[in-house]
């Protein structure tokens, strides 16, 4: 059910959840301030509750109220990237993030948002925590439509229209002296290397992963992906609109070759889409470069590939 702004602000302000659009992926929102909307998101979207929610700020200095000091390089990467798809994970207050929040954790993590829409609701409602607005383990929402395939046709929704940039946020935590990327994003991280003076290493999950949210399963469809290079047998396949696939039984197309933004943008689309249309198996192309945003495509897919 779509609702306007101010519905949206009425709804957080008496303690209600309701999904709103970021550059990125959808969110599922709650006030910061009522802990109990909080556990009400973990339920809606079946999430463990060991994994902590971001929390969304309207402006930068918002986040002086929840720390006494802030790690070195901070501020310049806030003034270069904020508004917009980084995520930092800073040590909090005592007291001032709620619990199931954060999961315990004494640090949380932060993002301003670059959906215009959406920063203004905050600047109103204050602080929201916003996981991605899907079922935990499907494929993230990018449209008003994906909320409410997963959550129902009257689950309240502000419709910003498709995100833009259509894959999560770069989330970075700084430890043992420098920073770090512990969730690939839509900011690749040679991108960081101009404002620290040096690029961040991506920190893969280990048995006890800096980012919990890297424990679980995720963003996978029904479909089963077959991650390949190789396409000589028949196939439903996921691929360039560029590239010509003469064993292509149905193709599935991320956009030209040579565009991983757009190919980002469409990947949880066209992950819902494999579902509606009831697609078995799928093979998807992986013949692209290693580097960049390419990386964040095949690290989601990696991810939505296993079963
Ligand atoms: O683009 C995005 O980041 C979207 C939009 C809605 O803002 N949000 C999003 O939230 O992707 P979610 O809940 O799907 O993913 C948040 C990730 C999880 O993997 C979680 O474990 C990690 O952030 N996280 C949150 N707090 C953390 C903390 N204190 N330390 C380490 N990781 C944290
Ligand atoms: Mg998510």
């Amino acid at each position: 059910m779509r609702i306007s702004p101010s519905e949206a602000q009425a709804q957080l302000e008496t303690g209600g959840v309701v999904a709103l659009p970021t550059e990125t992926v959808y969110g599922l929102a709650a006030c910061l301030k009522y802990p109990k909307t909080i556990d009400r998101i973990f339920t809606l979207k079946g999430r463990p509750n060991d994994n902590p929610l971001i929390i969304h700020l309207a402006k930068n200095q918002d986040i002086a109220a929840f720390t006494d000091e802030l790690p070195e390089g901070f501020d310049q990467l806030a003034a270069a990237f904020w508004p917009g798809p980084m995520t930092l994970v800073v040590k909090v207050k005592q007291g001032m993030v709620p619990q199931n929040a954060c999961a315990g954790l004494p640090t949380a993590a932060f993002r301003v948002p670059g959906h215009e829409m959406t920063r203004k609701l905050i600047e109103l409602t204050g602080p929201l925590v916003m996981p991605s607005a899907n079922v935990s383990g499907r494929p993230s929402s990018t449209t008003p439509e994906h909320v409410e395939q997963d959550f129902g046709a009257g689950f309240p929704v502000l419709d910003g229209g498709p995100c833009m940039r259509g894959i999560e946020s770069t989330i970075l935590i700084h430890e043992q002296g420098s920073w770090k990327i512990i969730r690939q994003g839509i900011i690749e991280p040679n991108r960081f290397k101009a404002i620290l003076g040096y690029e961040p290493s991506i920190v893969h999950a280990g048995e006890k992963p800096l980012c919990p949210g890297q424990l679980y399963r995720h963003y996978a469809p029904k479909a089963k992906l077959l991650l390949t290079t190789e396409f000589s047998s028949p196939a439903v396949i996921l691929g360039f609109s560029d590239v010509d696939y003469p064993t292509g039984s149905r193709i599935f197309a991320f956009g030209p070759k040579n565009h991983p933004e757009m190919a980002c943008e469409n990947l949880y689309r066209l992950l819902r889409q494999l579902d509606e249309e009831k697609v078995e198996e799928v093979k998807v192309d992986m013949r692209f470069p290693w580097e960049g945003l390419w990386l964040t495509l095949s690290e989601r897919l990696r991810k939505a590939a296993v079963h």
